[in-house]
């Protein structure tokens, strides 16, 4: 696999790929004050849960150093990290990134960036604790053959500090030489599932097809894909669980064909606080992301949209929660009501 690393630490700053420029060109993205980290997250340069965990993370970083080179007091040092905090709402990560380093900040730079470095590392290993167990699960549920698997939106290298979570199952598969072919939906309207997961496939050298968003259901219901495995950006407690627009109409067609629907998250990304479905707040993002394609228009000038960026998965169409713990079987009736040991 190339050595993809969606957020790094370099020592004086925060490293990420500008995801909005692939798959035509790879481009480093170095952060050294707020507004670019706010900027990056909000237009995506920096996306997917985990990832953005640990961006969260390291932002606190971010914001301490641009505190001490701009002399800012700490109410507006705290302003700065709430800013970082809330500048996307769906993924619980982002939030809780940010709330796991804000402790240390008493204790300076250094106690940050070592916590925040501790938290990629837990995702690292956790992206291959998840794999396994999903491997595991998979092919002892669905049959000892090579599977064909649907994915959506991102959840790859790119989403997260290490191999992927959901894409994390699919390498697993691959390297088990267990995977035939994987269905990447192409993700409207930011198109992370052609740009970043086919990108991501193409270069760990695993077969793989591009379809659009709305062939999902009739390749479910033909039979053309034994499991759909995706990603979560929050997990409630009662196992509802929030992901890229789509999500649910993929689980929707899974129940209807009568295979799993599968969720791969860290517990990072399990809220327990938020007690079900109704209680995720959805981003609603900008009109122009449907209304226009680079920048051309594709609907008549005067066209309102509606844009959200996520969709609820019913628990009760989630047939495993996969997370580096082990799996859940969610619609058979287990939650996520513990928190992880
Ligand atoms: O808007 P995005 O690209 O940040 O949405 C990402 C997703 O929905 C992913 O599926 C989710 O964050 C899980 S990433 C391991």
């Amino acid at each position: 696999m190339a050595d993809i690393r969606a957020v790094e630490w370099t020592g004086d700053g925060l490293r990420l790929i500008d995801q909005t420029a692939l798959p035509g060109r790879v481009v480093p993205l170095d952060v050294r004050d707020v507004d670019g980290l706010v900027d990056a997250i909000v237009r995506l340069a920096v996306r997917g849960a985990p990832a953005l965990g640990v961006a969260g993370a390291f932002g606190v970083a971010v914001a301490m150093r641009q505190a001490a080179a701009e002399g800012w007091d700490d109410a507006t040092l705290e302003a700065a990290i709430t800013r970082v905090r809330e500048a996307r709402p769906t993924a619980v990560n982002l939030a809780a990134g940010v709330d796991r380093v804000r402790p240390l900040v008493a204790e300076g730079l250094d106690a940050v960036v070592a916590e925040a470095r501790a938290l990629l590392e837990e995702d690292v290993r956790g992206n291959r604790a998840i794999g396994a167990h999903g491997a595991d699960w998979l092919l002892d549920r669905v049959g000892d053959r090579p599977l064909r698997v649907l994915t959506h939106c991102n959840t790859g290298a790119l989403a997260t500090a290490g191999w992927g979570t959901a894409l994390g199952i699919v390498r697993e598969l691959h390297a088990r030489d267990r995977l035939e072919v994987v269905y990447a939906d192409e993700t409207r309207p930011l198109l992370q599932g052609s740009r970043l997961t086919a990108w991501e496939l193409e270069q760990a050298g695993i077969p793989y097809l591009v379809q659009a968003d709305g062939a999902a259901a009739g390749t479910v219901l033909r039979g053309l894909v034994d499991v759909a495995v995706i990603g979560a950006d929050r997990v409630a407690a009662n196992g509802d669980t929030a992901n890229k627009v789509g999500s649910v109409g993929v689980a929707l067609a899974c129940a209807a064909a009568g295979i799993p629907f599968v969720v791969a998250a860290p517990w990072s990304t399990v809220d327990l606080a938020t007690p079900d479905g109704a209680a995720i707040p959805i981003e609603e993002r900008a009109a122009d992301e449907v209304l226009a394609w680079g920048g051309a228009p594709v609907a008549p000038p005067g066209a309102r949209a509606f844009n959200p960026a996520f969709d609820v998965t019913p628990a009760r169409l989630v047939t495993a929660l996969v997370t580096e713990t082990g799996v859940l079987e969610v619609s058979a009736g287990t939650t996520p009501d513990r928190p992880a040991p």
